[in-house]
Order: C-alpha cells, then sequence, then structure tokens
C-alpha cells in the first residue's frame, strides 16, 4: 500500500479545524447591522440582561440587543427607582453580561450622577463602563442639555444610544410614570431632541411612554433605529425589562407589557417541592450520594 505523505495528513487536519470553526463562527450584532436592519424593515430584538446566567439565555435564543439598564436598581436591587444605582454597579453587572454572550450587541445605562455634572466626568465614566465591562456601546437619558457630553463621548469612539420620553432617572421631576409628550410643547421638544441625538451622531434611539402616533412620526423622521417601550408598533424595534415579560417580577403591569411566562409562579411551585422533599427526607436519595 503506498504510504501517505505527512504534510497531507497535516494540511487535511488544518483543513477540518479550519472549516469547523468557520461553520461555528457567530456573526457578532453591530451599529452597522443594526441601521442595515432598519433600512430592509427587519424589526431589532432588545431585553435587558444584568448577570451571566441570563445573558446565556437571552443571548442563545437570539436577541439582537441587550441592554444593561439601570432598572437594574429595581429588579435586582429592589430600589423604588432607577437612582441609586452606581457606576460601579453598573460595571459589574455589564461585565457578567458580557461574558455571557457571543452575538449581542450590548448597551450599558450610564447611571444617574455620572454624567450629569459636565462632560469631563461624563466621558470618564463612558470610559470606565467601556474599558471595566467590556460593553460595546452607552445609554444616556435626555436631549439637548446632554448634548455636549453626548458629544464628547461620541468624540472618543463610543456608540452612544439616546433615551427619550419617559426617562425614569427624571422620575422625581415627572412626580409619575405616565405617558410622557401627550401635550403639543412637549412633544415638539421630543422631535428637535431626538433630531438633534441624531445629527450629533447617536447610532440609536429608545422612546419610553410615548403616544404611539408621535413614537411613529419619529420613527419616520430619523434613519437611526428606534427602539420603543410602550411606544407602540410603529418603531424599528422593541424593549421590555426581561424580568417583567417572564412574569418573575409580579406587581408591575402597565399596558404595554406582555407576559411571555410566568417565571414566579413556575419557581414558586420548583421551590415548594424542593422544601417538601428536604424535611420528608424524600431529597437526596441514595441514588444522589457519593
Ligand atoms: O433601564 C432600563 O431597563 C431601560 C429600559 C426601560 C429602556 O432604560
Amino acid at each position: 500500500m503506498r504510504s501517505i505523505p505527512v504534510f497531507f495528513f497535516v494540511a487535511l487536519t488544518q483543513f477540518n479545524v479550519r472549516t469547523m470553526s468557520v461553520q461555528k463562527e457567530i456573526k457578532r450584532i453591530t451599529t452597522h447591522q443594526l441601521q442595515a436592519m432598519k433600512q430592509r424593515g427587519e424589526k431589532i430584538s432588545m431585553l435587558t440582561a444584568y448577570d451571566y446566567s441570563m445573558a446565556v439565555i437571552l443571548d442563545g435564543a437570539g436577541i439582537d440587543v441587550l441592554l444593561v439598564g439601570d432598572s437594574a436598581s429595581n429588579v435586582m436591587a429592589g430600589h423604588e427607582t432607577t437612582l441609586p444605582i452606581t457606576l460601579d454597579q453598573m460595571i459589574y453587572h455589564a461585565s457578567s453580561v458580557v461574558r455571557g454572550i457571543k452575538r449581542a450587541f450590548v448597551v450599558v445605562d450610564m447611571p444617574f450622577g455620572s454624567y450629569q455634572g459636565n462632560s469631563s466626568e461624563a466621558l470618564r465614566s463612558a470610559i470606565r463602563i467601556m474599558k471595566e465591562s467590556g460593553g460595546h456601546g452607552i445609554k444616556m437619558e435626555g436631549g439637548a442639555e446632554i448634548k455636549d457630553s453626548i458629544v464628547r463621548i461620541l468624540s472618543a469612539g463610543i456608540p452612544v444610544m439616546g433615551h427619550l420620553g419617559l426617562t425614569p432617572q427624571s422620575i422625581y421631576k415627572f412626580g409619575t410614570y405616565n405617558v410622557r409628550a401627550k401635550e403639543e410643547a412637549e412633544a415638539n421638544k421630543l422631535i428637535e431632541d431626538a433630531l438633534l441625538l441624531q445629527e450629533i451622531g447617536c447610532f440609536s434611539l429608545v422612546l419610553e411612554k410615548i403616544p404611539s402616533t408621535l413614537a411613529k412620526r419619529v420613527a419616520e423622521e430619523l434613519s437611526i433605529p428606534v427602539i420603543g417601550i410602550g411606544a407602540g408598533p410603529h418603531v424599528d424595534g422593541q424593549v421590555l425589562v426581561t424580568h417583567d415579560m417572564l412574569g418573575i417580577t409580579q406587581e408591575f403591569n402597565p399596558r404595554f407589557l406582555r407576559r411571555y411566562a410566568e417565571l414566579s409562579t413556575i419557581m414558586t411551585d420548583a421551590v415548594t417541592n424542593y422544601i417538601s422533599d428536604v424535611k420528608s427526607r424524600d431529597f437526596p436519595t441514595e441514588q444522589e450520594a457519593y
């Protein structure tokens, strides 16, 4: 039998390894892809994540954007508002999420107090988030009033997502979590702010809890993707707080929230069964022991 040259084996093995890795390669979502999705009319899916295990599940399911929202202050830490969460805590949550993803674009909320002071402080905070968490972009609440900070952050090459409408960091100014921009003056200011955010270079915009007709108008006027939460169906994508849409949180029931599971019930049943098995000595059995 003729012997096959060794180099042929080596070449074959390398080819296989390369082919396998090409097959496994997952294309990461970028700001350019999000832009292309808007252009071809493909809706963008976005959910919040605050920890590694949840990020693995959401990313594996194919979510486009993961938002490490400052809503972590509510759903993870139990605070009444988003105001108490710190920059260090946001970085901790974001770095855990980044370790869990292979495909999604990860946006990290700039927490209250980390960017409102001045543009140097804002840039410092944004750089810390990018360097220490590995996130891919940041989100900031507000329009013209934070323009200088956004411009400075963008000039450092950091992608910025805007957030207008109901901006929870201003809850004490608003006084309620009611729908925003129902009056003409506030709606006009929102449109002006949205155009400004696009003009200075934001790659995307979140609109929270505003009338559907206004959100539609903004999404049509802007060329950047507009993601809605409580902003109706005529925008370029949707975002929800994951703990709300999975039914882990119970007390939050706004009209815009659709629950896709009742995990609170499932988890309570599982834990009740576990407690009962431990008490009755049913768990563990000899088969579950060493
Ligand atoms: O913090 C958050 O979860 C958010 C979304 C509600 C958009 O900002």
